[in-house]
């Protein structure tokens, strides 16, 4: 392992009816609260009624932003921090997805700032201040709730980045799995699509003796891998959803890459395609990952087959190495096509015109990835595999 310092700050409150706890954690901010929100699904499903009860009764005065994207747009964030600044502004709330978690995120960090917040967003200035936030989780997927991480686009230049800094965690995240109860199936099959991805962005590493690590990950997507297909055809089933739940938070909180940092780069380039075209994150991860595997296999097979024997249950006899690994990769793309997530850049009819433009846009900020360093070539090999 390498040394590592762990600090996650964020205090996770999970379970049926947690959302109660808003009254004991908000006054600890503040009175004045903006309240962020998505396109509607939560006032559909009762949960705006339920936390503006909540901030009433606690004597919050509550300001609100409506209408967050689907891949947050820069421009809803500003509007955010000019509410935040011309009001004062002491706490925000996000309730929502990954989208409305990482706007707030960007809002706090820019109502604390004097520039323009992009300068953060864009790597030019890292985010040393922000007003306090916390989250009511309404989709198991990105981990946002848990970490400080943000993805933001700015969609007049099309570029999608991913920032953030030790300013950016939430005070506090409550995660009851009956708020994701109304998660429609596409969007319940992109969260398990994302939170396997992300344990896989970690699993590929040269780092030596993570023994643990590597049976968290195991577990993380086996779990996640056993309750999918269950909770795909019962989509209000407390359990399964409580497990997905869990699984989504863990896969990218920062405890499976203790002591080493994951590879990223499957991530890098689905940033490039939806700051184009505008499509789901974990539709495009789906679509990659399994390029990426094929492409990068022989940088060290070992890893390949480790994850295809204690994951996938690829039996070993007879096979080498390569063998057990290409199988493993197809077994993921066996399993993704079973739960009903996209494999093909055509499935979004997504055709070869733009692929050099999204290539360029993978190397906004130089070579990227851990596990292989990729630059633009590289990028546009693995998308026209994806076609
Ligand atoms: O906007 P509303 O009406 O709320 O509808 C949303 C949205 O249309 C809907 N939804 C959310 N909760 C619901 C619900 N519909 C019914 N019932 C509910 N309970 O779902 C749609 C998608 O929401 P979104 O927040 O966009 O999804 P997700 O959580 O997957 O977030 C995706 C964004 O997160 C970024 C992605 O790039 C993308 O921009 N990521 C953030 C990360 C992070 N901060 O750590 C890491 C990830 O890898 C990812 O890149
Ligand atoms: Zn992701």
């Amino acid at each position: 392992m390498q040394n590592f310092t762990y600090h996650n700050p964020t205090k996770l409150i999970f379970g049926k009816g947690q959302v109660e706890e808003l009254k004991n954690e908000v006054p600890k901010y503040g009175k004045k609260v903006l309240m962020v929100y998505g396109g509607g699904s939560i006032k559909r499903n009762g949960l705006y009624d339920q936390v503006k009860g909540l901030l009433k009764e606690i004597g919050a005065q509550v300001f609100e932003l409506a209408g967050v994207e689907p891949n947050p747009r820069l421009t809803t964030a500003r509007k955010g921090i000019d509410i935040c600044k011309q009001e004062n502004i002491e706490f925000i709330l996000a309730v929502g997805g990954g989208s409305v978690i990482d706007c707030t995120k960007a809002i706090a960090a820019g109502a604390k700032y004097d520039g323009d917040v992009w300068d953060f967003i864009s790597r030019k200035n890292i985010a040393s201040d922000a007003l306090p936030f916390g989250t009511i989780l309404t989709l198991s997927a990105t981990g946002s709730e848990m970490n400080a991480g943000s993805v933001i686009t700015n969609w007049e230049t099309q570029e999608k980045y991913g920032w953030g800094s030790a300013a950016t965690f939430p005070r506090f995240s409550i995660l009851d799995p009956v708020n994701t109860f109304s998660v429609p199936l596409d969007q319940t099959i992109y969260g398990i699509v994302d939170m396997m991805s992300h344990v896989f962005e970690h699993y590929f590493h040269h780092v030596e003796n993570t023994p643990l690590q590597d049976r968290m990950c195991e577990a993380v997507l086996r779990t996640v891998m056993e309750t999918a297909p269950k909770l795909l055809v019962d989509l209000e089933n407390y359990e399964y959803r409580e497990t997905i739940m869990l699984n989504g938070t863990m896969a990218l909180n920062g405890m499976l890459n203790m002591g080493y940092r994951g590879d990223w780069a499957t991530h890098n380039i689905e940033h490039a395609v939806s700051a184009v075209y505008d499509i789901p994150h974990a539709g495009g991860l789906a679509i990659l990952f399994p390029n990426w595997m094929k492409y990068n296999l022989d940088i060290n097979v070992g890893r390949f087959k480790q994850l295809a024997e204690r994951v996938f249950d690829v039996n070993p006899e007879g096979k080498s190495d390569r063998e057990i690994a290409l199988e493993g990769i197809e077994k993921l793309r066996e399993f993704w096509n079973s739960i009903g997530a996209p494999s093909k850049l055509a499935d979004y009819e997504i055709g070869d015109d733009k692929l050099e433009l999204i290539a360029e846009k993978t190397i906004a900020f130089g070579e990227f990835g851990n596990f292989n360093k990729l630059g633009k070539e590289d990028a546009l090999a693995i998308l026209k595999a994806s076609l």
